[in-house]
């Protein structure tokens, strides 16, 4: 989730790329940098921290001249964000300087044969092997637009690229395979950028770049290619009308939207480099030197503790760990039992929540091995952590969590398949699968949010006037049942309980009435019946239900609200979305304060 920023025009190009960093902050900032040609050389200028950090070193002598150049800030997800990992970077020649956002999934075999060839690396980044791809290709192409389509043929994974050369002055070359990248047209003067608002003040007018799509740019001409066959690419021009602040959110109304709509890519990003599918296998090399566990004990606070509870039936079923799972905050303040060969994993978002870091403290103490899994690289969690394992999600900036949720999930799944793996549990077809549906489940989740989003905003309007919802589940969905229930409280402030769908009898369906709703989470699983059972006695007592289910599961409720039919553990990525959305659409419709609901911080950095 890094920033890229391009210019190429009449201007002083390094005002307007700091600018662009500027407006690009909130996707993260650990680190960023700069480059430009100036008399036959690259100048290059990196710096850890924030941009302000970048902006004192730039050196005023050079950077007058330079009037296009390349642009990054970047939101770690490999490597610490020092200024070695810091974009841009260079060739070997130091010919070519290029910004990057994505993961380059085979770059540690590019890079091998990169080295066979003398290719000597400053750093550790697959940012680094794809410049020294393009330098090696054009060693052997002698063009650099054909070095840079073969590169491309060459690498797998995702990836947003601006790159510049010594050697053409005032050209800048972009593309992008499943990373967004836009194309901006001024008059005289041309962007390219992760995201609008790195050049709104400048253009309007802007081309969507699409996956395999190559751009060459100068201060007055642009064309696409297509990155393979070299073909120019018709494309059309688009004007838009949106002010700063919808841009940053990429058009949507509200951060909260937009990160539930980034699902598909966090799944993406999270399995990237995670499945060997020529192996059928599961790698996850942060955590190679960790032996199995016998027990794990997970320990996490608000929905990462949701995520935790859900890892817990997904790692016994598949890995045969025996899991406890505990709200960091309890945990802290209890005599803690050591248990032989036990493994903790602490999971958190921000790294930063203060009774999970103290929690993981405590274990350390007493000499048990934490596994964290964060999503923000550097942070307190992941620095103290002995291994970690980072998600991936990008910035959360809506203070209700939702993709970083989604991407805790994938990556609990995979550590189950993973230890179920090595524990020789499942069949080579199981995994095969598993596999399958994991890789599948990105594209069948963009097709589907929008039609969720609608059926959650008519179904939310009939539910609006409800002082108290249940919301039911059993197995894996009885978590998803709490983390629906609190989404719907932290920024609806409708008072939510999740339960146990068969634990209702033993007291709360007391409450149910006409007035009192319940949401069901009935996927169509072994489980189903039972829950029928449970939603009977709800229906018994005059309550109204709204059901998430799947295609064939016979339920007679007020809403029924259906959704794809995957099986098991995988219909998850769909459940939670809706549930996300179901909180959304009724906190909009209510008129709160979605992103930053009162009473609430991001991170809880306090006891
Ligand atoms: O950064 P963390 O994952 O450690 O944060 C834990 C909770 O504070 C967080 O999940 C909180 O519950 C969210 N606001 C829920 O949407």
């Amino acid at each position: 989730m890094c920033g890229i920023i391009a210019y190429s025009g009449h201007r002083p190009a390094v005002p307007v790329i700091i600018q662009g960093l500027k407006s690009l902050e909130y996707r993260g900032y650990d680190s960023s940098g700069l480059a430009f040609v100036h008399l036959n050389r690259i100048h290059l200028f990196r710096a850890s921290g924030k941009l302000e950090a970048l902006e004192a070193r730039l050196d005023s002598g050079h950077v007058i001249h330079a009037t296009s150049g390349i642009g990054h800030t970047r939101w770690a997800t490999h490597g610490l964000p020092n200024e070695q990992n810091a974009h841009p970077h260079l060739d070997v020649n130091s010919d070519l300087a290029l910004v990057h956002n994505g993961i380059i999934e085979n770059f540690q075999e590019l890079k091998d044969m990169l080295s066979g060839q003398g290719c000597t690396f400053r750093s550790e980044t697959d940012t680094e092997v794809l410049v020294c791809l393009i330098s090696f290709g054009l060693s052997q192409k002698g063009d650099l637009r054909q070095a840079v389509s073969w590169a491309l043929s060459q690498v797998e994974g995702s990836y947003a690229f601006a790159m510049i050369s010594r050697h053409h002055p005032g050209t800048v070359w972009a593309a992008r395979q499943a990373s967004p990248l836009i194309f901006g047209l001024g008059t005289g003067e041309n962007f390219i950028a992760s995201d609008i608002p790195a050049f709104l003040p400048f253009t309007r007018d802007v081309v969507f770049l699409e996956d395999n799509e190559l751009v060459e740019m100068t201060p007055e001409k642009w064309t696409v290619f297509n990155a393979r066959t070299l073909e120019p690419i018709e494309k059309k021009t688009q004007t838009i009308s949106w002010d700063v602040q919808a841009a940053r959110k990429g058009g949507y109304k509200h951060f909260m939207l937009k990160e539930i709509f980034e699902q598909p890519k966090v799944i993406r990003d999270c399995l990237a480099g995670r499945i060997q599918r020529h192996k059928n296998s599961i790698s996850l090399p942060e955590i190679k030197d960790l032996p199995i566990p016998s027990r794990l004990h997970i320990i996490a606070c608000g929905t990462s503790y949701h995520a935790g509870l859900w890892g817990k039936y997904l790692l016994e079923a598949l890995a045969g760990i025996p899991v406890d799972v505990e709200i960091a905050s309890e945990f802290r303040y209890k005599p803690l039992v050591p248990e032989k060969d036990k493994v903790y994993l602490t999971i958190s978002q921000s790294g930063e929540t203060a009774d999970t870091l103290a929690a993981l403290r405590l274990v350390r103490e007493h000499g048990f091995p934490v596994l964290g899994l964060c999503n923000v690289v550097g942070s307190s969690l992941a620095r103290e952590a002995d291994h970690v394992i980072y998600t991936q999600a990008g910035p959360e900036i809506s203070v209700a969590s939702t993709k970083a949720m989604c991407s805790q999930l994938v990556l609990i799944f995979l550590l189950a398949l993973y230890w179920a793996e090595k524990k020789r549990l499942l069949t080579g077809k199981d995994l095969e699968n598993a596999i399958t549906t994991l890789l599948s489940l990105p594209e069948a989740l963009e097709l589907e949010l929008p039609d969720m989003r609608d059926r959650a905003a008519s179904i939310c309007k009939e539910y609006s006037n409800a002082q108290s919802f249940f919301f039911l589940g059993r197995g894996l969905f009885y978590p998803l049942a709490l983390e629906g229930a609190l989404k719907l409280k932290e920024i609806s402030y409708i008072h939510a309980e999740g339960y146990a769908a068969g634990e209702l009898k033993h007291g709360p369906i007391a409450l149910i009435d006409p007035e009192f709703p319940t949401f069901a989470i009935a996927p169509c699983d072994g489980l189903l019946g039972k829950v029928k059972s449970n939603l009977k006695e709800i229906q018994a007592r005059k309550g109204r239900i709204i059901a998430l289910t799947q295609p064939g599961s016979g339920l007679m409720v007020d809403n029924e609200w259906k959704i794809p039919g995957q099986e098991g553990p995988a219909s998850t990525f769909f459940i939670l979305p809706a549930l996300q959305l179901f909180a959304y659409e009724t906190a909009v419709y209510l008129g709160k304060d979605v992103d930053q609901p009162r009473n609430l911080a991001k991170s809880v950095t306090v006891e």
